[in-house]
C-alpha cells in the first residue's frame, strides 16, 4: 500500500503536530477543521511551535488547510485519513460517517484518539470499513517523541495494519508498535499507572516532592522531570481527565484503580489555576521576590510552597541495585516504587500484549525511559526480586518465572523492529573495554564506541575510549537520548577551583588529539548524532570522516556562552569548511567573519536541514529520520569504504591582523549597543584571535596543529579569567547563559 497524500481532521495540537510530521517526510498533507480560520491559525502556529515541529519551515506550504464543509472533497484523493477531532465519542461517529461516504476503496482511516476503544470507535461502521479502520496513536509533539502505538482489533486488515506500521516506520521514523484494543494501549497504561504509583507511594512514605523526583528519576533510568515535575508539564488538569478515562475503562478490581482515587491537594491545585507549567505553576512554581525567580516546591502536607531544595543522592548512573538496597526512606520508595510497576506490568501480559518486549519498548520511546519493567526486573535480578517480593497472585507471568528462577528470560530486545538497530546489536557484540565514560564494543570486523556519562557530557576517558577504538573502522553513537552536551563542564571547574590549570590544558591537549587521530587514522570514523550535539560533541562529529545524522539534532558551538572558546577543532573544522566556498576563494576574510559570527552567537541548529547552512553538516553526510536506524546507515556506509583513504590536513591563508581588525568593530558595535558586556568582549577578541590566524600573514600557510595551538591558547586564557568561571557555575547551576 502507498501512501502518497494524507488529509487530517481536526487541527488541533496532535491533528497540526502530525501533519508538520508528514510535512517533514515529504508527503502532501491537507489539514480540515471546523473552518477555513481555525486550521489557517493552526497553520501559523506550527511556524512558531518551540521545539519546532518542522524540520525545514520553508516547507510550510506543502501543509495545505481548509475546513470540513466545503473542502471535503480532498478526502477522496487520499490513501489515509487521520481523524485527531476532540475526544467525544459523538462528534467522532459523525465524521467516520462522512468520512466513509468520501473515501477512496481502500484507504485507511485512523482515530489519534488516547482513551476511546477501537471496539466503541468503530461500532458504526460496516465490517467492509472496520477492516480498514483502527487507532494510530501519536504523542505530543510529534515530531520529537518515538512511539507511534498502532492499535488494531480482530476486524482489521492485518496485512493492511502491517504496511502502514512499516510506512510509520521507514518514512515517519516513528518506532511503530502495534497493540492490542485496551485501555491506554502500551504506553499510558504502564506510564500512568507508574505516575500514579510515584506519586501515592510518595504521600504514604511521606517525601517531599523534590525527594520524589531525585528517586523517580535519573537512578532509575527516567528523566530528571520525575513525577511531579512531568505532571507540572503535562498538566494537572489533563491528568486528571485521563485518569478518569481509565477509572471508568478499566475493571473494578483493576490495580490501576488504587493509584487513580482522587486526591484533595490535586483537586484544589486544579480549582485554583495550578494547572502545571502552562497554569499559574504546579507542584512546583516559580516565583518572583525583589526581582529574582525562585523556584518553589510544593509541601504535599501543607499545601504551601517553599524554595526547592536540592536532593543529592550520590548516585549518577542508572543502578537498580544501589537504589532500593539502601535503608533508607529513598530506597523503601524506590523499592516499593519499581516492584509494584514490575507486578502490574507482568500482570498484564498477555493480555495488553503477548510480547512483554513491546512493553518496554514502549516506555522508552514514548516516556523516554532509560529501561522498561521487564529490563528492571531483569537489572534487578530473577533470584534477587523473588527473595524480595510479597505477593503476585494472578500473575502468571511472575508465577512462571519463579518456577524457572531464569536469570535470561528476556531473550531479544526491539523485537517490533525488523530494523538492525545498535539496541539490537548490543547484547551479540563483544565487549572490548570500557572506562567511567564510554563503552568500546567489537561487532564484526568493526568498533563502536558508546559514551556513557549523564547527557554523554565528554571527559579525559571518553577521549581515550574513542582513541583506543581506531585499531579498525569506527561508529560513535548512543542508545540515550544525546549524542554528547559537549566537555563536562564538572569535571573541567574541579580541576578550575583547585587551581590545577595543567590538567585542564592536558585534557584539552589530548581532547585536540584525539579528534585529529579520528579525521586522519587509517580507518574511517563514522559519528551517529540524535538529540544534543553541543560544543565538545559537535568537534568529534564534524572531525569524524562521516556522519550519519538524526534529522532531530540540536547541533552548536555553544563555548562562548560559558565564556570559551571551541577548543577541540570545532573553529579550525567549521573554518576549514566555509574556506572551501567559492566566495572564500575571492576574498580570505571571507570564511574567518562568517563563522565569526556563527561560533561568536553560539548558533544553533535545530535540524540537520539547519545544520548543512551552518556547514555543520555537509551535504554528503547522511540525514535518517527514523533514530533506529541509525546503526543500520553506519553500518552500511562503513561496508562501502574498502578503499577508503583518510583525507588532506587542513590549510589556511589568513590575513591575521586585517580581518582581526574587522572582527574587533563588530565588537564594539555590539558592545556599544549593549548587545555583549565586558567578558563578552574579551571572548570575543579571543575568538577573533583564533578565526584571524593570530601573528600571521595571507602568504603564510597554517595547518591543523598552528589552528589547534591558537584554540588552546585561548581557551586557557579564558577559563583562568573569574568573569568565565562565573558563567560556567551559573550555567552548571541554573542550566541557562550569564551574560556578564
Ligand atoms: P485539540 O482540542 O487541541 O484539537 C481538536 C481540534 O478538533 C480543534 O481544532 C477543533 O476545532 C477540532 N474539531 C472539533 N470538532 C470538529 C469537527 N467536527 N470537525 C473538524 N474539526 C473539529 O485536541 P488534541 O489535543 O489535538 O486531541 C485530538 C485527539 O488526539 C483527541 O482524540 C485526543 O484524545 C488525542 N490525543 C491527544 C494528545 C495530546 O497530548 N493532546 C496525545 C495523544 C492523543
Amino acid at each position: 500500500m502507498d501512501i502518497k497524500k494524507v488529509v487530517i481532521i481536526g487541527s488541533g495540537t496532535m491533528g497540526s503536530g502530525i501533519a508538520a510530521h508528514l510535512c517533514n517526510a515529504n508527503v502532501p498533507v491537507t489539514l480540515l477543521d471546523l473552518t477555513t480560520d481555525i486550521s489557517t491559525k493552526a497553520r501559523e502556529k506550527i511556524l512558531k511551535s518551540r521545539p519546532p515541529l518542522l524540520i525545514d519551515k520553508s516547507k510550510i506550504d506543502n501543509i495545505k488547510v481548509g475546513n470540513i464543509n466545503d473542502d471535503f472533497d480532498v478526502v477522496k484523493e487520499a490513501d489515509w485519513i487521520v481523524e485527531a477531532v476532540v475526544e467525544r465519542i459523538d462528534i467522532k461517529h459523525n465524521i467516520y460517517k462522512k468520512i466513509f461516504e468520501f473515501r477512496k476503496q481502500g484507504a485507511i482511516v485512523s482515530s489519534n484518539t488516547s482513551s476511546i476503544p477501537i471496539k466503541v470507535l468503530s461500532e458504526k461502521l460496516a465490517d467492509e470499513e472496520k477492516k480498514d479502520f483502527c487507532i494510530t496513536h501519536f504523542f505530543n509533539p510529534v515530531r520529537y517523541m518515538g512511539l507511534l502505538e498502532i492499535v488494531k482489533n480482530e476486524n482489521n486488515d492485518l496485512d493492511k495494519i502491517n504496511s502502514l506500521k512499516i510506512f510509520c516506520e521507514r518514512e515517519l521514523g516513528k518506532g511503530a508498535i502495534i497493540c492490542n484494543d485496551t485501555p491506554g494501549f502500551l504506553g499510558n497504561r504502564i506510564g500512568v499507572f507508574a505516575m500514579q504509583v510515584a506519586m501515592t507511594e510518595a504521600f504514604k512514605l511521606k517525601l517531599s516532592i523534590e525527594e520524589a523526583d531525585a528517586v523517580f528519576g535519573r537512578p532509575m533510568g527516567i528523566p530528571k522531570t520525575g513525577v511531579f515535575g512531568l505532571y507540572d508539564l503535562i498538566g494537572i488538569d489533563l491528568m486528571s481527565d485521563v485518569l478518569k478515562s481509565f477509572v471508568k475503562e478499566l475493571s473494578k478490581n483493576d490495580p490501576f484503580q488504587n493509584v487513580a482515587k482522587e486526591i484533595p491537594l490535586v483537586t484544589k491545585l486544579i480549582q485554583t489555576g495550578y494547572t502545571g507549567r502552562k497554569g499559574k505553576g504546579g507542584f512546583y512554581r516559580m516565583n518572583k521576590e525583589n526581582n529574582q525567580k525562585i523556584l518553589e516546591a510544593i509541601n504535599l502536607e501543607t499545601g504551601k510552597y517553599f524554595p526547592t531544595k536540592k536532593i543529592d543522592l550520590g548516585i549518577d548512573t542508572v543502578n537498580l541495585n544501589l537504589l532500593i538496597n539502601r535503608k533508607d526512606k529513598y530506597g523503601e520508595y524506590a523499592w516499593s516504587v519499581i516492584s509494584k510497576i514490575i507486578k502490574y506490568a507482568s500482570s498484564l501480559v498477555p493480555d495488553i500484549t503477548n510480547r512483554f518486549n513491546d512493553i518496554d519498548e514502549a516506555m522508552r520511546l514514548g516516556f523516554n525511559w532509560a529501561m522498561g519493567p521487564f529490563e528492571m526486573l531483569k537489572s534487578i535480578g530473577v533470584k534477587n526480586f523473588f527473595g524480595r517480593i510479597e505477593n503476585f497472585e494472578n500473575n502468571n507471568f511472575l508465577k512462571n518465572l519463579e518456577k524457572t528462577k531464569n536469570e535470561n528470560f528476556y531473550g531479544e530486545r526491539q523485537l517490533y523492529t525488523s530494523i538492525e538497530t545498535l539496541g539490537k546489536i548490543k547484547p551479540k557484540a563483544i565487549k572490548l573495554d570500557k572506562n567511567k565514560s564510554a563503552d568500546i564494543y567489537r561487532f564484526k570486523d568493526f568498533n563502536i564506541v558508546e559514551f556513557t556519562t549523564k547527557a554523554c557530557a565528554l571527559d579525559y576517558d571518553s577521549m581515550d575510549a574513542l582513541k583506543n577504538a581506531t585499531d579498525k573502522p569506527l561508529i560513535i553513537i548512543n542508545e540515550s537520548m544525546q549524542f554528547s552536551a559537549g566537555v563536562n563542564l564538572t569535571y573541567t571547574m574541579n580541576f578550575a577551583d583547585k587551581g590545577d590549570f595543567k590538567s585542564i590544558e592536558k585534557f584539552i591537549k589530548y581532547f585536540q588529539d584525539t579528534c585529529k587521530h579520528l579525521k586522519y587514522s587509517d580507518h574511517p570514523v563514522i559519528s551517529a548524532p540524535s538529540g544534543l550535539v553541543l560544543g565538545g560533541g559537535e568537534e568529534v562529529a564534524i572531525q569524524s570522516n562521516f556522519v550519519v545524522s538524526h534529522t532531530n539534532i540540536v547541533m552548536g558551538l555553544v563555548e562562548t556562552g560559558v565564556g570559551l572558546v571551541p577548543a577541540g577543532g570545532g573553529c579550525k573544522e567549521v573554518l576549514h569548511r566555509w574556506s572551501q566556498t567559492k566566495e572564500a576563494k575571492n576574498d580570505p576574510d571571507y570564511a574567518p567573519l562568517k563563522v565569526f559570527n556563527i561560533i561568536g552567537y553560539a548558533t544553533t541548529a535545530t535540524s540537520t536541514v539547519e545544520a548543512e547552512p551552518l556547514k555543520f553538516l555537509r551535504p554528503e553526510d547522511k540525514k535518517v529520520m527514523n533514530r533506529n536506524s541509525l546503526f543500520e546507515v553506519s553500518k552500511k556506509l562503513i561496508q562501502e569504504q574498502s578503499n577508503f583513504k583518510p583525507p588532506e590536513e587542513c590549510k589556511f591563508n589568513l590575513t591575521g591582523k586585517v580581518v582581526k581588525e574587522k572582527m574587533i568593530k563588530i565588537l564594539e558595535k555590539l558592545y556599544n549597543d549593549k548587545v555583549i558586556f565586558d567578558h563578552g568582549f574579551e571572548v570575543g577578541k579571543e575568538l577573533a584571535n583564533v578565526l584571524s590566524g593570530g601573528d600571521t600573514t595571507v602568504d603564510k600557510v597554517l595547518n591543523d596543529d598552528d589552528m589547534y595551538k591558537l584554540e588552546l591558547e585561548s581557551f586557557m586564557k579564558l577559563i583562568q579569567t573569574k568573569k568565565t568561571q562565573d558563567r560556567i557555575k551559573h550555567t552548571l547551576a541554573t542550566g541557562k547563559p550569564l551574560v556578564n
